[in-house]
C-alpha cells in the first residue's frame, strides 16, 4: 500500500492527543489537533508544547506545514477523514471510568456532521467495555434529531505509549490494535497508519529508530476485544510490578536482593526483564484508574478481578515501606528533616498524577517530619496543585541536604545518578538514605558511611 494522506481531527491534547497528532502530522497527513483550553491551544500555535515530553518540541517543529491546533471541531472537522477522541476519562469516586467527556464530543460530532463521504470515529481514550457503540448511539441520536443521514463508523484504537517515551512509542510501537465493525473503517485506519505499520518514513534525528527494531503487528478485531486488550495490557504490567514488590518485601525479611531475583526470573523469556524493577511501586494516571476500572466491570458482571484487585492493594501498601523504613531507621520522626528526592510519578515528566511522592509526604507530615522537597522538572506542578501542604522547596540536591536526618528517593531522575554524594553526606544531620528505586549505587553511599536502604535489599 502506498502511503495516502489522510485529514485528521485529533479531539483533546494531552499525552494521547498531542503525541498522537504530532507524529500523524510529521508521517505526512494533514492533523488539526483540537482543544476547548483556548490557552493550551494559543500556547501550541506558538509552537510551545504543553505537555513535558521529549522531543515534543522539535517534531512540532518539523511537522508544523502538516499541522493545525484549533479550538473549533466545528472549523476543523468539515473534510475530515477521520476524527480521533482522545479525552480524559478520569475515574469516578466508584472505580468507574467517567466517559462524559468523551460523550460530549461524540454530541459535538453528531451535531456537526454534514458530509456523505465516510468518516471514521476513532475512540483512543481509554474507556470502557462498550464505549465504542455508546459513541455510536450518541452520534446516531443526533443526526436522528436533525434529520441527517451520514456515512460514519466508529472504531476502537488503544494506546500504548508511555509519557516520557510518548514519541518513540508512538513511532516505533510493538503493535497497533484496531476494533472495528466496517470493513471501511479497517481500510481507512490501515491508511493511516501504514507509514509506521511499514516504516516508510524518515525517523527523526533526536528519536532514531531502535535497530534491532520490527515492523509493528496489525491486530484486528472487534472493538470489544480492542477496549479489552488496553485494560489488561495495563493491568498485566501493574500487577508484575505489584508482583516484583511483593517479592521485595519477602526479599529484605529472608536476605536476598530483589535486583538479582528479578534478573533471575525476566532472563527466562517466557517473563521478561521489563515492568520487574522492585520499588515504591507505580503511579500515573493511568494503571491506578485502569485497574480499579476493569475492576469495576467486573463488578457489575457480579464478577471479582482477584489478580487485580490485588496488585492495586500490594502497590498503594508498597508506598508506606520508604515511612516505615524511615520510622525503623530514625525511631521518631516528629521533628526529623526529610529530603524527598523526585516528585514525578516516574522521571522525564512533570506529571503528578497518583504519584507515590504525594502520599508519601502527606505521610510524613502527619507523623510530624518536616519535609523539604526537589525535583528538576515537577516543582512548579507541585507549588500548583499542592499550595496547602507544608513543604519546603529547594533549588537542588546540595540544599536540600542540609541538616537533613534522611533522604527518599523517590523518582529515578537521570540528575540523581550525578549526585556528589561525598558533599552531600557533609551536610546532612544523619547520613541515611531510603532508595526508593534502587536506583544509586548502594556500595558507593556505604563507602562513604550512609545506613543505606533500599527495596528488597538486605
Ligand atoms: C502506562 C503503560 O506503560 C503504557 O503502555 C500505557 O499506554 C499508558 O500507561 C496509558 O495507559 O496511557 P505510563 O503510565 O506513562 O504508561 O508509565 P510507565 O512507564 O508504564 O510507568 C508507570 C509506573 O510504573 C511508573 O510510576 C513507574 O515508576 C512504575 N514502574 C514501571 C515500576 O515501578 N517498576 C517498573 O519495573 C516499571
Amino acid at each position: 500500500m502506498v502511503n495516502k494522506q489522510l485529514k485528521v481531527v485529533i479531539v483533546g491534547t494531552g499525552y494521547v492527543g498531542l503525541t498522537t497528532g504530532v507524529c500523524l502530522a510529521y508521517l505526512g497527513h494533514r492533523v488539526t489537533c483540537v482543544d476547548v483550553n483556548e490557552k493550551i491551544i494559543s500556547e501550541l500555535n506558538k509552537g510551545k508544547p504543553t505537555i513535558h515530553e521529549p522531543g515534543m518540541e522539535e517534531l512540532m517543529m518539523l511537522a508544523r506545514n502538516n499541522l493545525v491546533f484549533s479550538f473549533s471541531l466545528k472549523e476543523a472537522m468539515p473534510e475530515a477523514d477521520i476524527v480521533v477522541i482522545a479525552v480524559g476519562t478520569p475515574s469516578k469516586n466508584n472505580g468507574d471510568a467517567d466517559i462524559s467527556a468523551v460523550e460530549r464530543v461524540a454530541e459535538e460530532i453528531g451535531a456537526i456532521l454534514n458530509s456523505d463521504s465516510p468518516l471514521v470515529i476513532v475512540n483512543k481514550s481509554t474507556v470502557p467495555i462498550g464505549s465504542a457503540r455508546r459513541v455510536e448511539t450518541v452520534v446516531k441520536a443526533k443526526l436522528e434529531r436533525r434529520n441527517v443521514e451520514c456515512n460514519f463508523f466508529v472504531a476502537s484504537n488503544p494506546e500504548f505509549l508511555r509519557e516520557g517515551a510518548a514519541i518513540r512509542d508512538t513511532l516505533y510501537p510493538d503493535r497497533i490494535v484496531v476494533g472495528f465493525e466496517s470493513a471501511q473503517a479497517f481500510n481507512i485506519l490501515g491508511q493511516l497508519y501504514n507509514p509506521i505499520l511499514k516504516q516508510t518514513f524518515e525517523p527523526p534525528a533526536f528519536i532514531p529508530r531502535p535497530a534491532e527494531y520490527k515492523c509493528p503487528s496489525f491486530i484486528a478485531t472487534n472493538p470489544t476485544s480492542a477496549e479489552l486488550i488496553k485494560y489488561a495490557a495495563n493491568s498485566f504490567l501493574a500487577m508484575k510490578i505489584s508482583f516484583i514488590n511483593e517479592f521485595a518485601g519477602l526479599a529484605e525479611r529472608v536476605g536476598a536482593d530483589i535486583k538479582e531475583v528479578a534478573q533471575g526470573i525476566g532472563l527466562d523469556k517466557r517473563i521478561g526483564l521489563d515492568y520487574l524493577q522492585a520499588g515504591l511501586g507505580w503511579g500515573g494516571s493511568c494503571f491506578g484508574k485502569d485497574t480499579r476500572a476493569i475492576s469495576y466491570t467486573a463488578s457489575q458482571y457480579g464478577y471479582k478481578m482477584e489478580l487485580v484487585q490485588s496488585s492495586i492493594d500490594v502497590n498503594y501498601r508498597q508506598r508506606m515501606v520508604a515511612v516505615e523504613k524511615l520510622q525503623r531507621a530514625l525511631k521518631v520522626l516528629r521533628g526529623s528533616i526529610i529530603g524527598i528526592l523526585g516528585l514525578s510519578f516516574k522521571p522525564n515528566t512533570d506529571d503528578l498524577r497518583d504519584a507515590p511522592s504525594v502520599d508519601i509526604i502527606n505521610k510524613l507530615i502527619e507523623l510530624g517530619a518536616r519535609v523539604r522537597v526537589f525535583d528538576p522538572v515537577a516543582m512548579p506542578n507541585f507549588q500548583r496543585q499542592y499550595k496547602n501542604m507544608a513543604v519546603e522547596y529547594c533549588e537542588d540536591v546540595i540544599t536540600l541536604s542540609i541538616d537533613c536526618d534522611a533522604l527518599v528517593l523517590v523518582t529515578e531522575w537521570h540528575d540523581f545518578a550525578k549526585i556528589d554524594w561525598g558533599l552531600i553526606s557533609r551536610n546532612m544531620r544523619q547520613k541515611i538514605i531510603v532508595d526508593g528505586r534502587n536506583f544509586v549505587k548502594n556500595e558507593e553511599l556505604e563507602k562513604i558511611g550512609f545506613n543505606y536502604l533500599g527495596m528488597g535489599r538486605f
